[in-house]
């Protein structure tokens, strides 16, 4: 089934490949300039209770050049649930002000009070650690750009993959493609939790890999995330600079390898790598606001 986007878009889950394909056409439209502005008279709410650049500025560059008017929530504390109130009345009162709401939160539930109480179609731009729906077109789009289909490549998804958003909607979207084959690699005790393995275990061939230089040359994609150390509970110091890529491990890749990564990047991704042909996540973020613009006009053509 086609996905109705009068809904917006909460969970990568929501769409098919169909869909995914169809909204890459619209992206490469958007790219060439051929796109309706759409947007004139629609005010698009972007709401962002954690820290953005890319995902914030790229939605709001979109939606102007669609002809909408982006109402940006600049600093979340000047709201007044500062002064007590409910995430419930907020998500209703900028519903009241906007056509569609794009909403990043630390709490995954906020995007189904979103979803309930905002009345109009909500866009999850990141809700904790469990998913961030738009980063994976982002990211297969690009893969698509330079390589067609992602059906029969190997990716090589690094990093800390039990905390990342990024990583969870990219391997919920990679399931929706013909032979995938993953290599998941992480320090101990940043592998993806056993609830989430568990779920797309028998949808997708995976292996988990201690070594990076042990399958480097058999990688088609190479995605890096950072620690994301803002989601830990405990102490995350042990595992800062655990894991990184570098000229000399990428010695044996594939000529044709892409390097992706959703940005930002400390440690893992050092600057050496950016003169690399192989490196690509630069033309990635770029990738953002077409990719984005495409997600809107889907959005307001449904309404
Ligand atoms: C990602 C995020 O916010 O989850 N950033 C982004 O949207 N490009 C990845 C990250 O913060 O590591």
């Amino acid at each position: 089934m086609t996905h109705d986007w009068s809904g917006g878009l909460t969970s990568i889950s929501d769409l098919d490949r169909t869909d995914v394909l169809k909204l890459f056409k619209l992206v490469d439209n958007c790219i060439k300039g051929k796109y309706e502005k759409i947007g004139l008279g629609r005010v698009i709410g972007l709401l962002f209770f954690e820290p953005s650049t890319r995902t914030r500025l790229s939605f709001e560059v979109a939606a102007h050049k669609i002809g909408a008017y982006p109402l940006v929530v600049h600093d979340p504390s000047t709201l007044s649930i500062s002064k007590g109130e409910s995430m419930e009345d907020t998500l209703r009162i900028l519903g009241n002000y906007c056509d569609i709401l794009i909403l990043r939160h630390k709490d995954p539930k906020t995007i189904r009070k979103a979803i309930r109480y905002a009345g109009v179609p909500v866009i999850n731009a990141g809700s904790g650690s469990v998913e961030h729906p738009t980063q994976s077109l982002i990211d297969i789009y690009t893969v698509y750009k330079f390589r067609g289909n992602p059906d029969g490549l190997t990716f090589g998804i690094m990093g800390d993959l039990k905390h990342s958003r990024a990583v969870h909607s990219l391997i919920m979207l990679l399931t929706k493609f013909d032979n995938v084959k993953l290599k998941l690699i992480s320090p101990k005790g940043l592998e993806l939790d056993e609830p989430f393995r568990k779920s797309i275990e028998s949808e997708i061939v995976l292996e988990e890999i201690s070594d990076i230089r042990s399958i480097i040359s058999e990688l088609d994609v190479l995605y890096i995330v950072r620690l994301q150390k803002e989601r830990f509970k405990e102490n995350y110091e042990k595992y800062i600079s655990s894991y990184s890529i570098s000229p000399e491990i990428l010695k044996k890749c594939k000529e044709d390898l892409l390097i992706l990564a959703p940005l930002p990047r400390t440690w893992e991704l050092p600057p050496s790598i950016d003169s690399l042909p192989q490196a690509k996540y630069f033309q990635q973020a770029s990738f953002g606001v077409p990719v984005r613009m495409a997600i809107l006009i889907s959005i307001l053509r449904a309404l």
